[in-house]
């Protein structure tokens, strides 16, 4: 499929499902079992209307907003998703390049194709922002040697701490057929390998990641880094705030894309939980709120926006388009700017900081 007509993101799957070899797509596309969860992702947002206001000047849009502090032109951002080389043989570096001419951020993940370095010497901008998303090590010695090259390099500015992954999910779709592309990350060290489970590329290349980690590692973050700290794979209100009450600068909503627990909700229900039994984290200005999972369109990044969120992640339409190499990340993100500057249009707002719950109706969702 040329690029030229690709028109919307949701036209990146089936045009990278023709590019990718059978196994790397399975790993990219699958779901835990039966993907109840990767279906109700993007079925979420459907559920939600707007409430349009018209007769509103809204001639010049502004897009631009701050994450943690740190400027991005878009209220989106690359999500952490790992063996970008599989995709094309640029992996996380065209990232870098493209998320940086965009002005946009980029989280790396610990499972990276690519080396810490390559991918932050690829950036753009010499003063350009990286977050980077920490899976912790059993051998908790390796993970305080990644914080401490986190610091040092100096371009990452924060440390997402993936929680939602104690076990590797089971997507079998990723299980089945040999892992035989020989691809390890350059970060963890984590390896494409088959065992007597499967061939799952999660799995493999997850096998470091410590299943005892807890709330208690929180104070063990905080003695190695001064970077703020968020966690990614909050699934209800009582873990947000319990993160929110730790002092987390960040909290992230996220099912991992479907990939962890089948049945687990989308995060859209998760931030609506917060908006209606602890709203008081939307309002502290001390913690912010980061979401992903089926994020496909301009009106679903305003939807969680206007819900609270301050930024929102995608993954898989991020690694779709880059079978395409830097000019195919490009275009997805500015495919993202124009849905997003049309939906604020329609929607009567010129400002991201004029979103707000008054400009969605939620009712359908509201049994929860
Ligand atoms: C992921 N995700 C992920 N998350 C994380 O914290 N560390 C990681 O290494 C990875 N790796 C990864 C690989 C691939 C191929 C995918 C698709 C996803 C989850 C990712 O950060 C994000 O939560 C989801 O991808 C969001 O859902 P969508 O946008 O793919 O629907």
């Amino acid at each position: 499929v040329p690029l030229g007509q690709i028109i919307g993101l949701p036209d990146f799957a089936p045009a990278a499902e023709q590019l990718l070899n059978a196994k790397a797509w399975s790993y990219y596309s699958a779901g835990a079992t039966d993907e109840l969860t990767l279906a109700l992702n993007k079925s979420a947002y459907n559920a939600i209307l707007f409430r349009p206001r018209v007769m509103i000047d809204v001639d010049t849009v502004d897009t631009r907003t701050q994450f943690l502090g740190h400027k991005t032109s878009l209220p989106i951002f690359v999500a952490p998703a790992g063996m970008a080389k599989l995709s094309h043989p640029d992996g996380e570096a065209a990232f870098s390049k493209v998320a940086g001419e965009h002005g946009i951020i980029q989280f790396i993940s610990t499972n990276a194709s690519a080396g810490l370095e390559t991918i932050i010497d690829a950036r753009a901008e010499p003063d350009q922002t990286f977050f980077m998303q920490l899976y912790v090590d059993k051998k908790r010695e390796k993970s305080e040697a990644l914080i401490k090259k986190i610091e040092d390099l100096g371009r990452l500015k924060a440390i997402f701490v993936t929680v939602d992954a104690a076990a590797p999910g089971k997507r079998e779709a990723d299980e089945r057929g040999k892992a035989e592309i020989e691809v390890a990350s350059g970060i963890s060290g984590g390896k494409i390998q088959s065992d007597s489970k499967g061939g799952g590329i999660g799995r493999s290349v997850g096998g470091f990641i410590d299943p005892k980690l807890n709330w208690s590692d929180i104070g063990w973050l905080r003695r190695h880094t001064r970077l703020p700290i968020g966690l990614k794979g909050i699934q209800t209100v009582e873990d947000a705030k319990r993160a929110y009450d730790m002092g987390c600068e960040a909290i992230y909503l996220s099912n991992h894309g479907g990939r962890a627990l089948d049945g687990s909700p989308p995060a859209l229900y998760t931030l609506l939980e917060i908006n209606k039994f602890y709203p008081e984290i939307l309002r502290s200005g001390k913690c912010e709120i980061y979401i992903d999972g089926g994020i496909r369109r301009g009106t679903d990044v305003v939807k969680a926006l206007c819900l609270g969120a301050k930024g929102v992640g995608m993954g898989r339409p991020f690694m779709y388009a880059l079978t395409y190499g830097e000019d195919g990340v490009a275009h997805a993100i500015e495919i993202m700017r124009d849905e997003i500057e049309t939906t604020m249009r329609l929607l009567g707002v010129t400002k991201l900081s004029q979103l707000g719950p008054h400009l969605l109706n939620t009712r359908a969702l509201d049994p929860l």
